[in-house]
């Protein structure tokens, strides 16, 4: 998510520090950038001076600190993991400039809880972008308890100008995208795991009859099986109700390591270089 946040801003002309403790990822998300900003080329959506300019306004940085230290904004986009986004969040608070806003592109976290380690919780807003981001229309801006109005509106002119469409919500679990999209997905799992009908069924059902691009086991396969239960998780603990109760197939194929696309495996396979959409083994009748 962070190259796309990245490449996103640096299109629009924003000088852009694209910070990562993993050198490697660095590298992984300058190449990443330059493949789609190829394809925006070919596509005839930019020209190669624009994709030029895009590239040199990203600058690379392993050290927090050094990377937000004069920076009006930060998205912070690390690993979905609350313990180290309270740290990341305690670091830039330290090392920002005092107007910097802080802003986060978690899926699941409390934007509030967030806010609470820094010493400006005004200036601290969840900014939530879609993958893939140079794709993906919406931004759903969350507010946190104490997000100030006027950062809430700058983050909305902010969203407008990068050519999205954002969309403001409260705090509440899952915000609004995820409360909804992942009890549809774990819904799809449990019709799997009760034998209503099968992987390729339940997708076709739902990109045919709902006008769906994707069919949601496919997209949890994409978004990551990890990801969707840790987000389960968070709206089960979170309302308490258990209607958001994880299907136990998610929970076992989370276990076994079959986290989807990235790890190849999930509900369909995955082998480099194909676009075709094969039933994982486990599945398949
Ligand atoms: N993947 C999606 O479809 C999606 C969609 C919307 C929002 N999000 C959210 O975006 C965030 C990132 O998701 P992702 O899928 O890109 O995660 P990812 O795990 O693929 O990438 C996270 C990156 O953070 C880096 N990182 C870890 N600890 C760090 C630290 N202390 N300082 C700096 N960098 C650190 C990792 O090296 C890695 O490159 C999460 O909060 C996730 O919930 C993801």
């Amino acid at each position: 998510m962070g190259n796309g946040i990245a490449h996103v801003f640096a299109q629009f002309g924003y000088a852009v520090t694209l910070i990562d403790v993993s050198e490697m990822q660095l590298q992984k998300a300058l190449a990443t950038i330059g493949k789609n900003l190829d394809r925006q080329v070919s596509k005839g959506l930019l020209s190669e001076e624009q994709k030029a300019a895009t590239i040199s306004n990203i600058t690379t940085s392993s050290s927090i600190s050094d990377g937000v230290i004069q920076a009006d904004l930060v998205v912070e986009a690390a690993t979905e993991n609350v313990d180290l986004k309270l740290n990341i969040f305690k670091q830039m608070d330290e090392a920002a400039l005092p107007h910097c806003i802080l802003a986060t592109n978690t899926s699941s976290i409390s934007i509030t809880k967030i806010a609470a380690v820094t010493k400006r919780p005004s200036l601290v807003i969840g900014m939530h972008f879609m993958n893939p981001v140079p794709v993906m229309k919406l931004v759903e801006i969350i507010n946190g308890y104490a997000t100030a109005p006027e950062v809430t509106e700058a983050i909305n002119q902010l969203s407008i100008g990068l050519g999205k469409t954002p969309c403001i919500v409260n705090d509440y679990p899952g915000f609004i995208a995820n409360r909804i999209l992942m009890p549809m997905i774990n819904e799809a799992i449990y019709s799997l795991f009760e034998g209503v009908a099968g992987v390729q069924e339940i997708d076709t059902v739902m990109k045919l009859g709902m006008a769906h691009p994707m069919g949601p086991l496919q997209l949890a396969d994409f978004i990551g099986l990890d990801v969707c239960l840790s987000i389960l998780r968070v709206l089960h603990d979170g309302f308490g109700n258990p209607k958001y109760a994880p299907c136990p197939l998610l929970v076992n194929m989370v276990m076994a390591g079959k986290m989807g696309a990235k790890s190849g495996e999930g509900f369909y396979q995955y082998t480099a270089g194909s676009k075709d959409l094969v039933v994982s083994k486990s599945f398949s009748k």
